[in-house]
């Protein structure tokens, strides 16, 4: 059964995808405890979160300061509340540096969540809502992709998504009681439509839509669209790009499917809107938006990228429920209002 005093623990909750998933779960009321290092956030975001759920609801809320790596941290948590499931967003997420230090990704993907596995099984939490992503699909030989298909990484990171994945199936074979849903996320975009939450990546961004509103803000000179030679109607490459907070409804559909069915099994579901979109038309979707020119650069592909992929929703629609509600038109007009609005991020300064 689903109660609204669920305890629901949420790693990596103060990053770009928790900050707006935990806004999400508190107002449906669940009880939220984030676990957190700070490694790509700050204490900002989770002032921001409470700032817009209110006083009553930020109850809910308990923030730790914890390293997923640490299994003491881990430990202090689960030994001192009983959590109904975890949302697990943990995790690093930047492809190249994965290539440059795989270790690092090794250390901090592979070893934290072997570490939750661990602890969540000794306190017999056996809920689990597992970040994994489209990078799994690899260069796709058909699109839309489709749940089933042959999983393939091209780089650590990836390798990091698809060992988790293998992973959380052999756990969940040997030991059937749990229950493990994995959500492979397309390309999320677009920030909570106050405005006061949103993405904000340390260094230069190496994902598009970041890196488009830096520029519009005046951060950066121009946009370098990589590929301008793909086979597609406009040159450049095709993504499906998804509203951040229909990715955080998505969540809640997950967890709601976790509590009601027992046989769940370990199964991955695509959140994405299962439309394309090439970078051309996300600029000009972009510049309607904001009203900026962003200037472009054309230049060569970038290694490893893939032509399009999209995404199959039908499995999430007719599982879970869910299914996107934001175009991009919706995506670029939030991403701008949290761009004029906070244009250096939480900082609020260069
Ligand atoms: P993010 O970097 O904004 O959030 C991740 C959070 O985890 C950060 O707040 C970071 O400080 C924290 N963290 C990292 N390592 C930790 C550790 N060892 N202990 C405690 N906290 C730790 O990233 P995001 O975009 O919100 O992504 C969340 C998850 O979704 C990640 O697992 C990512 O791989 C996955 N994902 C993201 C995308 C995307 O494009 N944003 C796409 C597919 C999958
Ligand atoms: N792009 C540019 N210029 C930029 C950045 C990106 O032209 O400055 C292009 C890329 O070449 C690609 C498209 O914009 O064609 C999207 O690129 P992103 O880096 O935003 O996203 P990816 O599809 O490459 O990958 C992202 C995450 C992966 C994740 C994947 C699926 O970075 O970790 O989405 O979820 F696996």
């Amino acid at each position: 059964m689903v109660s609204s005093s669920q305890k629901i623990l949420v790693t990596g909750g103060a990053g770009f995808i928790g900050t707006h998933t935990v806004v999400q779960l508190l107002k449906g009321g669940f009880h939220v405890s984030i676990i957190d290092n700070f490694d790509n956030s700050v204490m900002e975001a989770v002032h921001r979160v409470r700032e817009l759920v209110g006083p009553q609801l930020s109850q809910n809320l308990d923030f730790t300061l914890g390293d997923l790596r640490n299994k003491d941290d881990l430990e202090k948590l689960f030994s001192k509340t009983k959590f109904d499931a975890v949302i697990h967003f943990a995790g690093l997420k930047a492809v190249g540096e994965s290539v440059a230090n795989p270790r690092r990704y090794f250390d901090n993907n592979l070893v934290g969540t072997i570490n939750l596995y661990e602890v969540m099984a000794k306190y017999n939490c056996k809920k689990m809502v597992f970040s994994s992503s489209a990078t799994v699909y690899g260069q796709p030989e058909k699109i839309p992709c489709v749940e089933d298909f042959k999983l393939q990484a091209m780089n650590p990171y990836g390798r990091t998504k698809l060992f988790l994945e293998e992973i959380a199936r052999d756990i969940q074979i040997a030991e059937p009681e749990w229950r493990i849903i994995l959500l492979r996320y397309f390309n999320p975009v677009g920030a909570h439509e106050s405005g006061k939450l949103g993405e904000d990546p340390r260094g230069i961004p190496n994902n598009l839509m970041p890196y488009i509103q830096q520029v519009a803000v005046g951060r950066l000179p121009e946009l370098n669209v990589y590929g301008h030679d793909y086979p597609t109607r406009d040159g450049s490459a095709i993504r499906d790009y998804i509203h951040v907070m229909d990715l955080a409804d998505g969540h809640i559909a997950a967890l709601r499917k976790l509590f009601t069915t027992e046989n769940i099994g370990c199964t991955a579901y695509n959140l994405g809107t299962g439309r394309g979109t090439s970078v051309l038309e996300m600029v000009d979707a972009f510049e309607k938006a904001s009203g900026k020119k962003i200037p472009l650069k054309l230049c060569p592909r970038r290694p490893g990228d893939a032509t399009e992929v999209y995404a199959s929703t039908e499995k999430a629609e007719k599982e879970l429920g869910w299914t996107a509600k934001y175009g991009v038109e919706e995506m670029c007009r939030d991403q701008w209002n949290w761009a004029k609005n906070n244009p250096w991020g939480y900082s609020g300064k260069p």
